[in-house]
């Protein structure tokens, strides 16, 4: 009826859908996830769930990351960050794998749960099943007061705020917001990151919102770009190190919105398969941002320049290299290597959005899809 329309319109926030309200939400919504938490001047990070369980999660064997989709991705990210700063072996397991495979768990193992609704069936089961093994399990979610929030035993809101857009966009950087600050904190009091370098990060943290601020800029040249690619059949994302999950995410949110089959891969992979796949009608997203991965992921974008597909990469600013060899480059600001998918994920969530709008997708409620998948 006239009044819920009106009513979703002001919700709307004058954006023509959620997923794009949600999108430029993100310099606030990370902002929202670090205040009280981060204060980068006095060099202070405090995350009050963790306080209780600070020793255990110091002295775990191994740190175990359990969710679905998504927050699977930001999972994966938080893997390369606990390894890096804190030097704690992590596994990442999808919910519904890790429920039913009979895992080794024991109370040595400090287990994380990710989910922005806090209601997913298989995240939910893997959490009982590893509280029953004795591990301890902390919860990163947004959805406050949800079941899974209340099923672990400490956590972490994300505080995105409400997400509705059923493409989790900017409940994912607060995700890796939320990580990002437990890495840090884990890996200072471990001694394996040292006081320096603990600060300048917190600095360079404290500053992300902006710079996702700025990259959110690119979104006149993605639409154009979208324009010309909107009626392909497939896509391959590519990234390595810490945009290899961003690569996963960035074809997720274009599978899911857009119904273009896309797929994600570590760029090296490429030519253990992939590679088959590549003609003039294949586009090619590549994350190239300078980083300890990034001559090899040149040389990845040559090979697939030399098999004729289009490329379409995400730069650090000033790139030229990269310029010279794609058909398009999207250029995000420079950050610590651990920071980028904060902001190289932001160029895919826009191009998924404005290729599913140009075909004419539900992009806020795509077919076969629920926002929280409460049943297995
Ligand atoms: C993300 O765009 C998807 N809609 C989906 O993969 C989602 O991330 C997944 O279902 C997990 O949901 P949760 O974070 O609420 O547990």
């Amino acid at each position: 009826n006239k009044l819920e329309m009106e009513l979703e319109a002001i919700e709307k926030g004058g954006y023509e859908h959620f997923m794009l309200k949600e999108i430029n939400e993100q310099p606030r919504s990370i902002a929202d996830c670090m205040r009280g938490r981060l204060d980068a001047k006095n060099g202070r990070l405090v995350l009050g769930g963790l306080r209780d369980y600070m020793n255990k999660f110091q002295n775990a064997d191994r740190i175990i990351i359990t969710a679905c989709g998504t927050s699977w991705h930001a999972g994966l990210v938080a893997e390369y960050l606990f390894e890096e700063f804190a030097r704690i072996p992590v596994e990442v397991e999808y919910a519904s794998e890790f429920r039913y495979r009979n895992p080794v768990i024991s109370d040595k193992d400090f287990v994380i749960a990710i989910s922005q609704s806090g209601e997913t069936a298989d995240t939910l089961a893997a959490i009982e099943l590893a509280k029953s093994k004795g591990a301890t399990i902390f919860g990163v979610c947004n959805v406050v007061g949800s079941s899974i929030a209340r099923a672990t035993h400490a956590g972490c809101y994300t505080h995105a705020g409400p997400e509705i857009g059923v493409a989790s966009t900017k409940a994912f950087t607060a995700q890796i917001s939320v990580l990002t600050m437990m890495a840090l904190m884990l890996g200072y009091q471990r001694g394996t990151l040292t006081e320096s370098k603990y600060i300048q990060l917190l600095n360079e943290l404290e500053g992300i919102p902006s710079k996702v601020e700025k990259a959110l800029t690119m979104n006149n040249n993605i639409e154009k770009i979208a324009a010309i690619y909107k009626d392909s059949r497939n896509f391959l994302y590519l990234g390595r190190g810490y945009n290899f999950p961003v690569a996963l995410e960035g074809a997720l949110k274009l599978k899911e919105i857009s119904y273009i089959h896309a797929e994600g891969y570590p760029a090296a992979e490429m030519k253990h398969g992939p590679i088959a796949l590549i003609d003039e009608e294949m586009p090619v997203v590549f994350i190239a941002t300078k980083d300890t991965s990034y001559e090899k992921v040149v040389s990845n974008i040559q090979e697939v320049k030399a098999r004729k597909g289009k490329i379409i990469a995400v730069v650090t600013e000033g790139d030229i290299v990269v310029r010279g060899m794609a058909d398009h480059v999207l250029e995000i600001p420079e950050t610590a290597e651990a920071f980028v998918p904060l902001l190289s994920v932001i160029p895919l969530q826009q191009l998924s959005y404005h290729i599913a709008v140009m075909r004419g997708c539900n992009v806020d409620q795509p077919r076969n899809l629920a926002k929280s998948v409460t049943v297995e």
